[in-house]
């Protein structure tokens, strides 16, 4: 079998992160204080993380999707602003989103290499992992895949062709993106039926006219068909309805086929380049658990951003320092009845509110966010009838976290 080598290869034995429960989030308050995540956020070093997890995970994730950096060698920023015009890229307010950038070919395969060894031990015996790349690096991808899992275990390699504007003129538009997916083994998850789409019109036409078209096989019109492996989805750059501003944000419609096909509800979901978290989000409306992770404290903000609007089961988020730990905040707060309001400027574009602070876990009982396109942020949050110390979190749209303690019985 051939296999690609490159100048320092090898699989170290993984270090584990320390992980802390940095907070624990009940969206609208459901379920405050007593439920116990098992959904989870890790803000930090996938490596690390994944080795953290090996002891309660190994083996038993349903689905994986990597979406990591393709060694496009650019710096990818993230937009802040709202309202702006998207053909007007000068005006746009930017932010640092991260980096795909690489000393060399040799650092980023080990990169990749290293972390996709470690989801094949996390992944269950009937898991997939699916692999997002591009042009840069999909050949040589394929060829750690083939190592890792085995040859027999691509199940598919899959092409996301979208359209958008382009800059090129010397060559053919580069417009689609490959998924490579491979199971762990002969017994996989793959569920036909929630997938299916309907007949092209031309098709159903001529089964109506020639019975016969199909070689003696007549397809289950109404059912619909199973999708081939080349797909057609809008980037999120045309879907004003989902865009974060998180750079390279994927559209929902893919993450819903790949999680439908290829998990169950109740199924463990896991995704440790999570972006701006179109997996967990996904995930969870469809009923399955998920696990997530992305290195930058702006992901995990907009991952967990995105869930509190989905009003999405709890969910716990871990980290190596205390994520929401920052200065005093640039705006008051203040108590009335049972209610807490934000007062002054500038605002946040996010707050919430730990009515019983013990000092070290962060649980949410309420949260605000600053609705997508156009709208005020929430400058009130409810207050439960007994409370102690109330810790209030923010965010700044330059993502800097703020935190406050207001003493109990004022
Ligand atoms: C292509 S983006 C993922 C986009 C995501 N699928 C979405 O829909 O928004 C890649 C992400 O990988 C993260 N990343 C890069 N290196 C990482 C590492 N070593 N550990 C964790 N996350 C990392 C980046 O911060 C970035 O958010």
């Amino acid at each position: 079998m051939p296999v690609l080598h490159w100048n320092g290869k090898h699989l170290p034995s993984p270090n584990p992160a320390s992980l802390r429960l940095d907070s624990v989030i009940y969206p609208g308050g459901t379920g405050y204080p007593n439920h116990s995540p098992c959904n989870h956020l890790y803000l930090g070093d996938n490596l690390a993380i994944m080795a953290a997890l090996l002891p309660e995970y190994e083996g038993q994730i349903a689905l994986i999707y990597a979406d990591p950096p393709f060694f496009t060698n650019r710096k990818y920023p993230a937009r802040i602003g709202r309202g702006e015009d998207s053909r007007k890229p000068a005006e746009w307010q930017l932010a640092e989103g991260y980096a795909d950038h690489w000393p060399s070919l040799d650092d980023y395969l080990q990169f990749l290499y290293e972390r996709l060894a470690l989801m094949y031990r996390l992944l269950a015996p009937p898991g997939t992992l699916y692999l997002h790349l591009d042009w840069h690096a999909d050949a040589y991808a394929r060829l750690i895949l083939d190592e890792l899992f085995g040859p027999e275990r691509l199940l598919n390699e899959i092409i996301w062709v979208y359209h958008g504007p382009s800059a090129i003129r010397s060559a053919f538009n580069r417009k689609h993106d490959t998924i490579l997916a491979y199971t762990k083994s002969e017994e996989y998850t793959f569920d036909a039926d929630a997938i299916r789409i309907p007949y092209d019109p031309t098709t159903v036409k001529t089964f109506a006219s020639s019975p016969k078209a199909g070689f003696g096989k007549i397809p289950n019109l109404e059912r619909g068909k199973v999708p081939e492996d080349w797909w057609y989805f809008p980037v999120v750059a045309r879907l004003h309805r989902e865009r974060t501003g998180y750079p390279t944000q994927k559209p929902e419609a893919l993450l819903e086929r790949i999680i439908l096909a290829s998990s169950r509800p109740g199924d463990l979901v896991a995704d440790f380049f999570c972006g701006s978290g179109t997996t967990p989000l996904v995930a969870a409306r469809y009923g399955r658990r998920f696990l997530a992770a992305d290195a930058t404290f702006r992901a995990i903000h907009t991952t967990r951003t995105r869930l509190v609007r989905e009003n999405a089961p709890t969910f716990g988020i871990w980290s190596e320092q205390a994520a929401g730990e920052g200065k005093n905040p640039p705006f008051n707060f203040q108590i009335s009845g049972h209610q807490i309001h934000l007062i002054g400027n500038p605002q946040p574009i996010y707050w919430e509110l730990d009515p019983h602070w013990d000092g070290s876990t962060f649980r949410s009982y309420a949260q605000a966010t600053l609705p997508p396109r156009a709208g005020e942020l929430p400058r009130v949050l409810p207050l439960p009838h007994q409370s102690g110390d109330i810790c209030l979190r923010a965010v700044t749209a330059e993502g800097i976290p703020y935190q406050t303690v207001l003493p109990g019985k004022l």
